[in-house]
């Protein structure tokens, strides 16, 4: 075996198939099939998410085996995510590892998706990374967390969600204005030209570093409702303003904590992770707050943002480097911790 490691990766969580391939910290492939069914009925519907995971797991792999250009022999382990996400998704991407990785006779590697979002800031592709220890806030559909990592193995969650995650905040307010799923980047889209005061919606209270969005969505349901009620072209009149306001109320909550963070650790070093960071009014608000304290930002490139495989590869990478190898028994979890 080659002594740097080459690493097939599988990330299947939610509702985007996806193979990497890495040799090292490199990059050789990254292959992502969305999966379009879901934007018809305004959010995932996790049966149809792993259908279509069945579908594309083989086509994905295989594709990302010839774009790296090598071939099945050169492969030293498969990693893929054992959680958390859809159990029915999840099981598609793991039993297909736990056969590859059997019929290759090669370790197999189990991957947490969210510390494969804060390592995706590791992959070598010319861009600095962060120093240890730092803070990542990582922020999806499904997650709101500020991490405090250490080392690649070893992260600790010292903020959460209480209730819906940011992704899910931008995704049913895009749905209230009449968006297709997923309205996180389109809010993003038509927010550019709007006004972020135009309208202004309930704060959570919440105590240290820990956040809440359920209310926000309540507030922005009722303005809506109330102003419809009022004027049934509420929404195509005020859109642009409505997107950049909900924009703001959302990232606005992120940064107050994220500023509660750096105080509290006194740490430097800051990365964002996970779908919503690529969310440009995110990006430019947390680089003006790291030129205002002085911190080192880590912005992962818009392909490692949302989910994707390299980063589950990267991840793989750290683990085969301790041994750190599962069994054929090892089951996946929906609602797998750090
Ligand atoms: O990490 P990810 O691809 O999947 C999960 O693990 O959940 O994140 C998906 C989330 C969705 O809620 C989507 O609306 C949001 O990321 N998202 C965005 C943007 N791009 C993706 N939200 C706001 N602005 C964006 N540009
Ligand atoms: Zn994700």
């Amino acid at each position: 075996m080659n002594s740097i490691p080459t690493i097939l990766a599988i990330e299947s969580s939610c509702d985007d198939t996806s193979a990497a391939v890495i040799r090292g910290k490199i990059i050789l492939s990254n292959i992502v099939a969305n999966q379009d069914i879901h934007a018809i009925y305004g959010g995932i519907v996790p049966e149809l998410a792993s259908r279509a995971h069945q579908q594309n797991i083989i086509p994905v792999v295989d594709a990302a085996i010839k774009k790296a250009k090598i071939s099945k022999k050169d492969i030293s382990a498969i990693a893929y995510t054992n959680g958390p996400g859809l159990l029915g998704s999840l099981l598609v991407g793991s039993s297909f590892a736990k056969s590859f990785a059997l019929a290759l006779n090669i370790p197999l590697i189990s991957v947490n998706h969210m510390k494969g979002h804060i390592l995706s800031h590791f992959i070598d592709d010319d861009k600095k990374s962060p120093t240890f220890p730092f803070l990542c806030l990582t922020v999806s559909g499904g997650h709101t967390q500020i991490v405090k990592v250490d080392n690649p193995n070893k992260m600790s969650v010292i903020g959460t969600t209480l209730d819906d995650a940011a992704g899910e905040a931008f995704d049913k307010s895009a749905k209230l204005l009449g968006l297709s799923y997923p309205g996180g980047p389109l809010i993003d889209k038509y927010a550019k030209n709007g006004n972020i005061h135009a309208f202004e919606f309930g704060k959570p209270k919440v105590k240290g570093l820990d956040f809440s969005f359920s209310g926000l969505k309540t507030s922005i349901l009722y303005k809506i409702q109330n102003n419809v009620q009022k004027n049934p072209d509420f929404i195509k009149e005020n859109f642009k303003d409505l997107c950049a306001s909900i924009q703001f109320s959302i990232i606005s909550i992120l940064l107050d904590k994220i500023r509660m963070a750096i105080k509290e650790t006194g740490i430097n070093e800051l990365a964002i992770a996970g779908g919503v960071s690529a969310n440009s009014f995110l990006r430019s608000e947390f680089t003006k707050l790291s030129t205002e304290k002085g911190l080192n930002l880590y912005i992962p490139k818009f392909e490692y943002c949302t989910d994707n495989a390299a980063m589950i590869a990267i991840a793989g990478y750290y683990k085969f480097l301790e041994k750190d190898f599962v069994k054929q028994n090892e089951t996946a979890s929906a609602s797998l911790t750090f």
